[in-house]
């Protein structure tokens, strides 16, 4: 197997200091002070080192490697059952005041955090060795771009992270060029070794803590090796301290993807979509036009992540911090998202999925056919049969693939542009199985604003705890907000006053269901359709009824060739229900009551707006003979 090959002339002195930063340097020193690790490796970000850091894993047991003729350059990781997924009642932000961080926020004074922190941190990396990874989030030099320094005691975080990031010597050397600022994160996963004690394959401790320090940009995470909790250039920062940075600074940190719309005359419109964790970002980013859509290209930026800032003519562009996908694996297949597909087919490390006697990997939804037997997420014998008996899952729900942007097919040509693409449409969605339609589209920005505010979404196995529950999370950032929601709503309002241009604000739901708990909508590459009578609807050349609750598709302003779907079917997806919206605006309250002393005025005005708008319908008394008083976007109706 030629991957395993590793030349041995060339190696470097790992535990010399690649940077000269004389803060860089002291920070580090003091770090191993307090964690005590055995050694300290500088990551220079090479093909060797992540070769050879592998390996080390495999030889761990943390790795499998898969087998090359099937998946080359790919490696498979089993987690702690305890440590799957982010942990929000784990994670604060630790502001100087409390009110800064808001009531969404689990909130620790900083002098007793960081007592705390150090405390956990004392001898946390004995035994180990500590990895000194820098990582730009964005293209290295883009002045769009934030450095990082986070060091760890995981390789399977370093590896990772060469996959999410752009990590290693090029970013050392920006360090060192002109000084930029340079969030530290500290990582430990909270597992010192005594001499001797052997090693565990996924070390972790029970006891987690994610921390931010906003105003220091600071991180602090122990006790998980898994995801946003361990990779600290995804969530923490590039989310949570972003946020709080581009609130400062004028630009926006969001739980979005990019993608890039191209016509059959090559017109491309970029649009940015925020979905919660687990709610088909990925899948959107990555999306198929179908049939019916020849000559259609949908080029894929990002898949979780944007960094929006106005350019100098006051037009929004994004760039994608990351470099690749950290996809949920279940529900991916050939048929859902060959994009994906392709681009987990090589160099890629999968975590919590099944392994097949083959040495390949599976997990549920990836073919129709489950393999004949397996070996689940926790190693224990699966079969179809024993699924059947006990109702196991092969893989965890929220199993996940790390695989590089670059071999995704669909990939933006400029998706590494320094100064990012121009956004022309910003959608807002939730999984909701009730109440909200398909898609429409804000009267304006400080709707739209509203519509993201308000956006509820059922939780899901990203997060642990309990998932199917409708909680509010406006605009995807309720765990990603490193600061006040109430401010954050007031920095999304006065944005746009910065703007020469105003993307149009949507909203979708893939997941209504009908009666019998089936999704109303295709989705998927069927979503195609909903992104063109956007770009439309942007470009000034589709129609929207005026509704209630913003502008609307009548059925002909949809592009149906292709998709045999009824108009009875199409009314029923975007109906507009009395009760359900009752219940909705009452739902809308339950966060305003709590960010109440924060919230711009912008807010109240358009919550009454969409009361008063509803009013007749609302209001309606409940013995009326007339029929069940439904909208329907019916253009044969008055
Ligand atoms: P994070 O990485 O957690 O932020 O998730 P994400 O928003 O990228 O979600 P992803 O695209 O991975 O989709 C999550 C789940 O939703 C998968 O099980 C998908 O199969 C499912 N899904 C995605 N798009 C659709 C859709 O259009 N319709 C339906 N019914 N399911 C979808
Ligand atoms: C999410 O939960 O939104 C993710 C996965 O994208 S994680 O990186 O674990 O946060
Ligand atoms: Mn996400």
């Amino acid at each position: 197997m030629p991957s395993r090959q590793m030349s041995t002339e060339t190696v470097r002195d790992t535990t010399v200091p690649i940077s000269e930063n004389v803060h860089l340097l002291k920070w580090v020193e003091k770090m191993a002070q307090l964690t005590k690790p055995a050694a300290i490796h500088w990551v220079d970000g090479s093909q060797e080192e992540y070769d050879m850091l592998c390996e080390r894993l495999v030889e761990a047991g943390t790795f499998t490697r898969l087998n090359p003729e099937l998946w080359p350059g790919c490696f498979y990781a089993r987690s702690d059952a305890g440590d799957v997924a982010r942990v929000e009642d784990r994670t604060f932000i630790c502001s100087v005041s409390q009110d800064a961080a808001g009531p969404t926020n689990n909130w620790m004074a900083p002098f007793h955090m960081r007592r705390k922190l150090k405390s956990l941190f004392n001898g946390s990396m004995r035994g180990r060795t500590m990895y000194v990874l820098p990582f730009s989030m964005g293209p290295v030099g883009s002045p769009m771009s934030e450095i990082g320094v986070q060091l760890t005691d995981s390789a399977y975080v370093v590896v990772s992270m060469r996959i999410m990031a752009r990590i290693g010597l090029p970013v050392f050397q920006e360090i060192d060029k002109d000084y930029k600022r340079v969030v530290p994160c500290m990582h430990s996963v909270g597992y010192p070794l005594e001499p001797g004690q052997p090693d565990v394959p996924w070390p972790c401790n029970r006891e987690k803590y994610i921390v931010h320090f906003p105003e220091r940009r600071e991180i602090w995470s122990y006790g998980s090796g898994y995801g946003g909790n361990a990779l600290l250039g995804k969530k923490c920062m590039a989310l949570r301290i972003a946020s709080s940075m581009a609130r400062d600074d004028g630009w926006m940190a969001e739980h979005m993807l990019i993608v890039g719309i191209e016509d059959p005359r090559g017109e491309k419109t970029y649009i940015a979509a925020a979905f919660p964790s687990a709610c088909g970002k990925t899948n959107l980013a990555m999306l198929i036009p179908p049939a019916g859509f020849e000559g259609w290209k949908v080029w894929t930026v990002g898949d979780d992540i944007a960094w929006i800032r106005p350019d100098s003519h006051g037009r929004l562009h994004a760039i994608n911090p990351e470099a690749g996908f950290f996809g949920v694996a279940p529900g991916t297949s050939q048929k859902t998202n060959p994009n994906a597909m392709a681009a987990l087919s090589r160099n890629t490390i999968f975590t919590n999925v099944a392994l097949t006697p083959e040495g390949g990997v599976w997990w549920e939804g990836m073919t129709e056919e489950p393999p004949a037997e397996c070996l689940d997420w926790q190693g224990n014998r699966w079969t179809p049969e024993i699924h059947r008996q006990t109702g196991a899952k092969a893989a965890h729900p929220n199993a996940r693939f790390t695989a590089p942007a670059a071999q995704c097919p669909t990939i933006d040509p400029h998706w590494q542009a320094p100064h990012g693409v121009p956004i022309s449409a910003i959608i807002f969605g939730g999984r909701r199985a009730d109440t909200i339609p398909l898609v429409y589209q804000a009267f304006n920005w400080t709707a739209g604003v509203y519509a993201g505010a308000t956006m509820g979404s059922e939780t899901t196995a990203a997060a642990a705890g309990a998932t199917g529950s409708v909680r509010r999370d406006p605009m995807a950032m309720l765990p990603f907000c490193g600061y006040h929601m109430g401010d954050y709503f007031r920095h999304w309002i006065t944005l746009q006053r910065t703007l020469s241009e105003t993307p149009g604000i949507f909203h979708v739901n893939w997941f209504r269901k009908d009666g019998s708990g089936k999704f109303l909508w295709p989705g998927y590459g069927e979503n195609m359709r909903v992104l063109k009578w956007v770009v439309d609807r942007v470009r000034g050349r589709a129609y929207g009824r005026e509704m209630p609750i913003g502008w609307m598709p009548r059925y002909e302003d949809l592009e149906w060739n292709g998709l045999e779907f009824g108009k009875d079917r199409f009314h029923q997806l975007q109906a507009i229900d009395r009760s359900a919206w009752r219940r909705e605006i009452g739902q809308h309250e339950e966060l305003f009551i709590d960010l109440h002393d924060h919230l711009p005025p912008e807010i109240l005005y358009e919550r009454e707006l969409l009361i008063g708008r509803l009013s007749r319908e609302l209001s309606r008394p409940r013995h009326d003979d007339r029929p069940e008083p439904v909208w329907w976007v019916d253009p044969d109706g008055d």
